[in-house]
């Protein structure tokens, strides 16, 4: 059984997380993960305090396994992160901002700190600060992310933490970005990870609150059907851009008629932008693909059928141990 440090610093069965992926994850989405093995941790950013405090006890009515919150830091309140600190959920989650407040809250609640970044220094940054894990995000994932890929970074990352803490502890390191199966579980062991986070797979899942139109183009996809872009966020929310985020998208019509005009988007008058926003709001409540914005990662192109949550962390663990086995003929024990 393939067992690691992030296993034990959780308390979980198999070293593999649910991203927070804000409004596409949901209670039933989290519930599933945990109760598979994994870590299920549920986006807290777009919900009221009062609403993290329910959600957070419907889950904890639904399993008795360890699961997280996330908070976008950038875009989070005092009182989103009080709520969770309060809530029943053994880990925060946080990413994209600046970091040492946090961390200090929740070593003061008593709640292990989990922090995804995109470069090998911010990697030291949060192990200095106290992560109990360090999330280190490829540019190949999907949402927001950063402009190194995972195959480099995490290595990468992987030094900076052990220079940064010479004497140790040291938190162990949660690949993330461009990882939908096992064999990217066994090549993020490989690069000195102890664990997986996966996004995109979560979403072509039954239980994920994403649109059936959405799920079915992630499963269509190439590994080539997505563009790193700042279409999405100078509609969207200009703010991502100034803390060094892009998007990664399906390549829908709604963004590429905007990308190679960026600059004329970013100079649109506001009301513009937001009527171009409520455009893509109309079309996903409509499930208009087209005319959608679908934040995925470059995995899209290895996911091909849409299933229950709890079979894919099922099928990612059995298929990490097969590659590691078949893997042994090249040496070792
Ligand atoms: C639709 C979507 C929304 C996301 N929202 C968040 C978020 O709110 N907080 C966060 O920490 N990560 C968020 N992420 C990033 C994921 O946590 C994760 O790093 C990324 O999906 C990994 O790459 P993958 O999609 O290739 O698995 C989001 C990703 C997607 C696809």
């Amino acid at each position: 059984m393939l067992r690691t440090r992030v296993c034990e610093v959780f308390g979980i069965e198999h070293p593999l997380v649910l991203g927070g992926m804000g409004s596409a994850t949901n209670v039933d989405l989290v519930v599933a993960v945990c109760e598979a093995g994994g870590l299920g941790i549920l986006g807290a950013t777009g919900l009221s305090p009062e609403q993290i405090r329910e959600s957070a006890e419907q889950i904890r009515g639904r399993t008795t396994r360890p699961f997280g919150l996330n908070l976008l830091i950038a875009f989070a309140t005092g009182e989103q992160l009080e709520a969770c600190l309060a809530a029943p959920a053994p880990v925060l989650s946080t990413a994209w901002g600046e970091p040492a407040a946090f961390a200090r809250r929740a070593r003061e609640a008593g709640v292990a700190w989990m922090h995804m970044v995109q470069t090998a220094a911010q990697a030291a940054e949060a192990a200095r600060l106290g992560a109990a894990v360090v999330v280190v995000q490829g540019h190949e994932g999907g949402g927001h992310v950063g402009h190194v890929s995972t195959l480099p970074l995490v290595p990468a990352a992987v030094d900076a933490i052990a220079a940064a803490l010479p004497d140790g502890p040291r938190p162990p390191i949660v690949a993330a970005g461009g990882i939908a199966d096992g064999r990217g579980l066994a090549a993020a062991l490989a690069l000195g990870a102890e664990g997986v986070l996966l996004g995109t797979r979560f979403l072509a899942t039954d239980e994920a609150p994403v649109p059936e139109v959405a799920k079915r183009a992630i499963c269509a996809a190439s590994e080539a059907d997505t563009v790193f872009t700042t279409v999405v966020d100078h509609v969207q929310r200009p703010q991502w851009l100034e803390i060094g985020a892009h998007s990664r998208a399906l390549r829908t019509r709604a963004v590429l008629e905007w990308v190679g005009r960026e600059e004329e988007l970013r100079r649109l008058p506001e009301e513009d932008r937001r009527a171009i926003g409520a455009r893509w709001a109309q079309a996903r409540a409509g499930d208009r693909l087209d005319d959608m914005v679908i934040l995925t990662g470059e995995d899209s192109g290895l996911i091909h059928d849409v299933l229950p949550a709890g079979e894919v962390v099922r099928r990612v663990v059995a298929e990490a141990e097969a590659v590691l086995t078949g893997l042994r003929r090249y040496g070792g024990a």
